[in-house]
């Protein structure tokens, strides 16, 4: 028996050898993206690994194999922008996309400046790769050199340029819409022109103006660091992505970046609250689940905005939760439920639930298509359009304008939602795709980092594309070169042998004129 705990014993600290130690940096304060963090730190320690996680959330109850380092600075930087989100759905797209630039500096230097965070840089720590989530960050990449470790990216939504970027990552502007326009892989004429026309535009104020930010606070904040800034964010190892093909829709990927979208759904599910259980057990006709996430909070939302949703509910048959982070909500319909939080995951599984009114974040898009509820979109901002313009054109959403949202929409929709039974069909069929995996997201994600951890880097992975410049990645030099010889023998050789004819047969008559001219 003593024999048989000592193996036992022996086994464990051997498995307790293999492990890794990962420094995990999840540098944005939004909730949504944490969990996705948060569920691959857990499976890492759930695999033998010890993580150090860098956030805002650190956890309630103490895990071993799991240390929090916490940056409270990171918080005060982005509570302007979460509060303006409401307001950001009347700008354009291009102005957007300097709006998340801005943001990224200060929540990049919000980290940099953190005592906490100042303190891990200082330490004599070490370890094996550093996993850094990409949210307008690059500068933090040079941790990665810092602690001489492989570096890691984690996106918590879908391909943007700058994260396509880090591995070189293919992206053919025929077929792949930028994450933030509404189209999908099958573009008119005129959608691939705007396409085209916005990359570019990105392509530009990235070169120009958001990388040297970022590169100006990897000088300050890293003086040491031998690697230049572009070279440096160039040499990731992985990119892991919040995105599946099921969920969207198939396009070519570099081999070191893997799709693990879903990756915080354990598929375990909780029992509800006896309250919400009560009311949605007790709902005859279904109940209609509302929530814009945890940055959107329904509480800043216009009370116009409020009346209009509140009009449209009033009239339903089915009953509503809704996410409203205040108490009191005067005019509220007795079919109506609210809180300031809600078991997202274990709300949509169910049964009476039918429809899911939501932003159309990833999380929230991935979730409605796991628990296979169709969903009525409001998008407010990032890749939400995109995602719910998907869901349009695959059929199992209905995307309304936020911006002219009136009640009868909101009540139109949701009539039509719940009495039209292709869309919850076709999202089951999604659902039923979705789960046909041959691992959970979530271990393909803890097997890749191990496997990049395991092979220093996995630099055999890395694709040529990042050693090139963007004339040499397009060609463009080559295509010189052979519109050049085109030219020339459309151009020159035409001409040559015109030259030439004219020289056999009236090169005779025109040499004396031209004397005669000399000598007048
Ligand atoms: C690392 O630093 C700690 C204190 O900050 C010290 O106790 C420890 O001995 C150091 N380890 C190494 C290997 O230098
Ligand atoms: C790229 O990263 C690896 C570690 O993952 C490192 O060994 C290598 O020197 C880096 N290469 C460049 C060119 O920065
Ligand atoms: C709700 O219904 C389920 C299934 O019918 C039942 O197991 C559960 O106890 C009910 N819960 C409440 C609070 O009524």
């Amino acid at each position: 028996m003593r024999i048989l705990s000592l193996f036992v014993a022996l086994i464990f600290s051997l498995c307790f050898c293999d492990g890794y130690k990962f420094l995990m940096v999840l540098n944005s304060p939004g909730r949504s993206h944490f969990n996705v963090g948060h569920a691959l730190a857990k499976g890492l320690v759930q695999a033998g690994h010890e993580i150090t996680v860098v956030s805002v959330f650190p956890l309630k109850k103490p895990m071993p194999g799991y240390h929090d380092i916490y940056v409270p600075n990171v918080i005060g930087a982005m509570r302007g922008d979460l509060a303006a989100l409401w307001q950001s759905i009347q700008k354009p797209l291009t102005q957007k996309l300097i709006d998340h630039y801005h943001m990224g500096f200060r929540l990049t230097r919000a980290l940099f400046v953190d005592p906490n965070f100042q303190d891990l840089l200082k330490s004599n720590r070490t370890f094996d790769a550093v996993i850094c989530e990409t949210f307008y960050n690059d500068a933090h990449y040079g941790l990665a050199e810092h602690f001489q470790a492989p570096l890691i990216g984690l996106s918590t939504g879908g391909g943007l340029t700058f994260i396509t970027d880090m591995v070189g990552s293919p992206a053919p502007a025929s077929f792949v819409p930028h994450i933030m326009l509404p189209f999908n892989d099958h573009m008119s004429l005129y959608e691939r022109l705007v396409n085209v026309a916005f990359l570019a535009y990105e392509r530009l104020l990235l070169d120009y103006y958001y990388l040297p930010g970022q590169e100006a606070l990897y000088k300050e904040f890293f003086p040491e660091n031998k690697r230049c800034f572009y070279e440096m964010r160039r040499n990731a190892s992985l990119v892991l992505i919040n995105q599946h093909v099921s969920l969207s829709f198939p396009r070519p990927y570099a081999p070191n970046l893997i799709e693990v979208g879903g990756m915080h759904i354990d598929g375990k599910l909780s029992p509800l609250p006896a309250k919400i259980e009560k009311f949605l057990n007790e709902s005859e006709h279904g109940a209609i689940y509302f929530s814009m996430g945890s940055n959107l909070k329904s509480k800043d939302l216009p009370p116009e905005k409020v009346q209009e949703i509140l009009k449209a509910f009033r009239g339903l048959k089915q009953r509503v939760l809704w996410k409203f982070e205040l108490e009191d909500l005067p005019n509220k319909p007795d079919n109506l439920f609210i809180s300031d939080w809600f078991p997202q995951t274990d709300i949509l599984a169910h049964p009476k639930v039918l429809a899911f009114i939501t932003h159309g974040g990833m999380l929230s898009t991935t979730e409605s298509i796991y628990h296979g509820k169709p969903v009525i979109g409001l998008p407010i901002f990032s890749d939400q359009f995109f995602n719910m313009a998907h869901a349009e054109q695959t059929g199992y959403g209905i995307m309304l304008d936020f911006k002219s949202l009136k009640a009868a929409d909101l009540k139109a929709a949701i009539e039509r939602i719940t009495s039209v039974p292709s869309y919850t069909e076709v999202i089951r069929g999604m659902s039923f795709r979705y789960r046909d995996q041959q691992q959970t997201p979530l271990k393909n994600a803890v097997y890749w980092v191990e496997h990049v951890t395991r092979h220093q880097g996995a630099a055999y992975l890395q694709s040529a594309a990042q050693r090139l410049n963007w004339w040499q990645y397009h060609n463009v030099d080559v295509l010189l070169i052979i519109f050049g010889v085109v030219i020339l023998l459309l151009v020159a050789l035409p001409l040559a042998i015109w030259r030439l004819l004219r020289g056999v047969f009236g090169g005779g008559k025109t040499q004396p004129q031209g004397e005669k001219r000399k000598r007048n």
